[in-house]
């Protein structure tokens, strides 16, 4: 599997794909989570194209863009089985040549949670998501719930841009002890790795409360909130049970709901959430 690079090699390739297209867009260092969408990209479209772009516009000063895991050969070696038709791996002068200036933001479902943690993350993201598109005229993308604002934030922009393509969720894949897989994961080392299972039994004790039938919100916080703080290598950044499509806080439960969080497990920063339907 060579992949494409330059915006000419790539429309080449792309004009050489016909029926339908699925795109996977990823920053690389590949998990069963991605390969996941990239099987379900598979199974429902005539070609797969996936990128890999570690975009710098969607890490904050302080976050780690150069130290983001990057590993192309062994990226390369495992899509090689998957059956896919293009890989795009643009250098970042590639997306964001000198002088470039236009961006696509998403306002209000882009403030709480991930957003008030990281303002400019998803400016970045859905520039470089509306590029891909863009570039590769999908007829389908696939997203990981894992990241549940990133999912809604892309599906406010698809229908706001009038993007002629689908956007299709893929559920979480997880470790064999619940934790979300997650490329950042490779930070947790020893016992941190073991707490990191935190989130998901936080996750798991606001959902058996509310299966039990418990529908007020704040609840479902403490309840989460309760687990991690008994875990000592556990921050809490925020814990959220909001309305699934506007990301506002709820206080009832009525429609459909994220539980959501962002936890510092020692130095590295981990996200899971649950879906209530
Ligand atoms: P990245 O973190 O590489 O994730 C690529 C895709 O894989 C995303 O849609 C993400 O939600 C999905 N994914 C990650 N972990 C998963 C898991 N455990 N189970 C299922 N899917 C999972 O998300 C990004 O890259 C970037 O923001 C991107 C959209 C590529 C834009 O740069």
């Amino acid at each position: 599997m060579i992949p494409v690079i330059g915006l000419d090699e790539l429309r080449a390739a792309r004009l050489s794909l016909k029926g339908t297209v699925g795109l996977v867009p990823t920053m690389g260092y590949l998990h069963e989570g991605h390969l996941s969408l990239i099987r379900r990209a598979k199974a429902e479209c005539d070609h797969v194209a996936v990128s890999i772009f570690v975009n710098p516009t969607q890490f904050g000063a302080n976050e780690d863009l150069s130290k983001y895991p990057r590993d192309l050969e062994r990226d390369l070696s495992l899509i090689e089985p998957l059956g896919v038709d293009l890989v795009w791996n643009p250098t970042p002068e590639i997306m964001y040549p000198t002088g470039y200036q236009t961006w696509v933001e998403v306002e209000a479902m882009t403030r709480p949670l991930e957003g008030a943690m990281r303002p400019t993350h998803f400016k970045g993201v859905t520039t470089v998501v509306a590029k891909l598109f863009n570039a590769i005229q999908p007829h389908k993308a696939y997203f990981g719930q894992k990241d549940a604002q990133q999912v809604a934030v892309i599906r406010q922009m698809v229908w706001d841009l009038n993007f002629p393509l689908e956007v299709v969720v893929c559920p979480t894949m997880r470790e064999a002890d619940g934790l979300a897989m997650s490329s950042r994961n490779k930070y947790l080392e020893g016992e941190d790795r073991k707490a990191a299972v935190v989130l998901f039994q936080a996750l798991n004790a606001a959902k058996e409360a509310y299966q039990g039938g418990e529908r007020d919100a704040e609840m479902l916080r403490s309840r989460m909130k309760n687990v991690l703080e008994a875990e000592p290598r556990a921050q809490i950044q925020y814990v959220s049970c909001a309305d699934y499509n506007t990301l506002e806080e709820l206080e009832m439960i009525k429609g459909k709901a994220l539980l959501s969080m962002a936890v510092l497990i020692g130095k590295t920063r981990l996200i899971d959430n649950f879906v209530l339907e």
